[in-house]
């Protein structure tokens, strides 16, 4: 019997995968066959359209597949440092793939000129991993599963504009492959799974969804001596350390990928608003993160520094190994998340660990899949505009019922926090794999 190997591909826009070396490495790697549980022999490649290191959901997929020993493949970038047990796993094998050249990913030349380079080079963002995976897949006899984040072209119009003639053939292409790709059939939301049922997509096959869940990095804070030992020993915290530990000022942090997808002047607009009444608490935010937006908005926040616009309000980027980041999520007292939805039916990874961590979210709300993740008034709130969300810190970091009121949410994601990737993943999961009867 020839390994089953599945290859899952995962969608996630404006980030590129070089294709010149996926056709090289899908096919010529044909492994030991492995015995499960099952009897199935399980060989799965990983394609992750972008940085491995920053892409969570694809390195929980690639620890779960080799706990229950199958051998994983993981191709994609290797730019930040990937999950260290991934690096530990004898069952993991990484191939980095080279960045395109510099000129492409620059945004000095114009999208009509770099954007056809890119389909040649690399792809926006989907264009051809995908077709590519497919016809490996038919040729090699094994089944292509995509995990369904998010669409590559809803992200493509977000940065493009939905009129661009770009975005229409990326969504017929989507559409296309989602229809023919035999096994097309895990999704982060059940709005997302419910969409692709539907048209455009009218997916028949079987899909399965899967929840984001917190890896077991991500814990609740055990002791206060712990949080204590940390905030002075990371220089982003150090300065006002002292502080955040007598309760005086917040520490709240959000973690963004510097996108169009989040926007960020959302948290500014609402920072410089609570900033106006100066009987609120002093605010330290640890902005963890890298991504293309952010020396603009670093510009733009030392530009209200100097205008005296952020009286009290603290503000550091910051960008964080794994551990630290965990470290950081436990010992903040609010988690504030950015993301806006291009389809309208993903979930931040972010939230997800941050409920890991114990920590109560404010989180953008307009989008139909946000309560199948916060429990608003329960682990967090909802908000939809800078207004909302700078009366929303005024209320939990000051307000009358305040204090209570944070410590509520506080117990409500503590709950959350036990409910973990590994036992989510396994009922999901662990039979469509084989690895459980
Ligand atoms: C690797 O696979 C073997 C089975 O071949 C399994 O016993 C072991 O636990 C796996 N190791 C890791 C780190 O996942
Ligand atoms: C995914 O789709 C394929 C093809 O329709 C099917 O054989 C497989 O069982 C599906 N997987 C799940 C988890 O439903």
């Amino acid at each position: 019997m020839s390994p089953l190997a599945i290859i899952l591909w995962f969608t996630f826009g404006g980030l590129f995968i070089a294709t010149a070396t996926v056709f090289i490495l899908l096919p010529s790697r044909y492994e030991k066959p492995l015995t499960t549980p099952g009897g199935a022999s399980v060989s799965v490649q990983i394609l992750v359209l972008g940085d491995i290191g920053r892409s969570p959901r694809m390195q929980y997929h690639a620890l779960s597949i080799a706990r229950h020993g199958g051998t994983v493949h993981l191709i994609g970038y290797d730019e930040s440092p990937p999950h260290p047990d991934l690096l530990a796993s004898p069952n993991v094998t990484i191939h980095g793939l080279a960045l395109p050249p510099k000129i492409l990913r620059s945004s000095s030349i114009p999208f009509v000129i770099s954007g056809p380079l890119k389909v040649l080079w690399q792809n926006p963002p989907s264009i051809p991993t995908l077709i590519i995976s497919f016809l490996v897949s038919v040729l090699r006899n094994t089944q292509l599963m995509i995990d369904w984040h998010n669409y590559g072209w809803t992200i493509l119009s977000g940065t493009k504009g939905a009129s661009h003639p770009f975005v229409s053939l990326s969504k017929a292409y989507e559409i296309a492959l989602a229809q023919t790709a035999p096994s097309a059939n895990i999704t982060v939301t059940h709005a997302m799974r419910h969409e692709l049922r539907g048209a455009p997509y009218n997916i028949q096959s079987p899909i399965v969804t899967l929840h984001d869940r917190p890896a077991s990095i991500f814990q609740p804070l055990s002791s206060v001596s712990e949080r204590r030992a940390f905030l002075t020993a990371l220089p982003a915290t150090a300065p006002f350390a002292a502080s955040v530990l007598e309760g005086k000022t917040k520490l709240i942090v959000s973690s963004t990928s510097w996108t169009p997808d989040e926007d960020f002047s959302l948290l500014l607009d609402a920072l410089v608003s609570y900033a106006k009444t100066p009987s609120h608490a002093p605010i330290a935010a640890i902005i963890t993160g890298k991504g293309p937006q952010k020396a603009s908005y670093e510009a733009k926040i030392q530009a209200l520094r100097e205008a005296n616009q952020l009286p009290g309000i603290q503000i550091q980027t910051a960008w964080l190994s794994i551990a630290d980041y965990a470290a950081l999520l436990r010992s903040a007292d609010l988690g504030v998340c950015l993301h806006k939805s291009s389809s309208g039916v993903d979930l931040p990874m972010k939230v997800v660990d941050m409920f890991g961590s114990g920590l109560p979210v404010a989180a953008y709300s307009a989008y139909a899949s946000f309560d199948e993740l916060v429990k608003d008034g329960v682990n967090g709130c909802g908000f939809e505009t800078a207004e909302e969300l700078a009366a929303l810190l005024a209320r939990l970091f000051g307000g009358e019922h305040g204090a209570e009121e944070l410590a509520a949410l506080r117990r409500g994601a503590r709950e959350e926090s036990g409910l973990r990737w590994d036992e989510e993943w396994d009922r999901v999961l662990g039979r469509v794999f084989g690895f459980t009867e």
